[in-house]
């Protein structure tokens, strides 16, 4: 059979695409959801501890948006600062067992979370802490 060069011309425009739509996808960054990945980190590994305002937890309340955003840290420092992870207490109290505001790393005692999971509280903060 003879190579017909139609045939290469046709890969190749096709590869041409392929490349092309995978860097589109790579620089259209995954916004992290709310609902769908922070919360589920809460149930399983906060809300033992921290589902009222009452106690000995610090007074948050981790089961909802709305009880996370008006939460007020007792140690004087922002739970929340949207667009800054590293200001906020929430991705600090997870993210090192180098605790400089708290006397320990949350989860208290462990198992801590996973560099994933540390990484989706991260950038949810920093992509605004929206409620999505
Ligand atoms: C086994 C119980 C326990 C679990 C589970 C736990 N915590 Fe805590 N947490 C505490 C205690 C106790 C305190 C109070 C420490 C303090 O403020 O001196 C606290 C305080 C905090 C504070 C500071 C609140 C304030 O008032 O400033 C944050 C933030 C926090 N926890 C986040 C988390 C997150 C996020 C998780 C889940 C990943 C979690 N904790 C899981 C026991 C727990």
């Amino acid at each position: 059979m003879k190579h017909n060069p139609l045939r290469w011309w046709l890969l190749l425009t096709i590869g041409s695409f392929i490349i092309l739509f995978s860097f589109c996808d790579s620089s259209e960054s995954y916004s992290v959801s709310f609902s769908q990945d922070i919360m589920p980190i809460f149930s399983n590994k906060c809300h033992q501890c921290h589902l009222s305002e009452s106690g000995s937890f610090g007074n948050l309340n981790l089961s909802s948006y709305e009880s996370l955003m008006s939460g007020n840290s007792t140690h004087g420092i922002d739970l929340v600062v949207p667009g800054s992870a590293d200001q906020s207490l929430l991705y600090e109290s997870v993210a090192t067992n180098e605790q400089t505001v708290l006397p320990w790393r949350m989860p208290q005692g462990g198992p801590y979370l996973s560099a994933v999971q540390i990484q989706l509280i991260e950038d949810w903060i920093n992509g605004g802490a929206k409620d999505n």
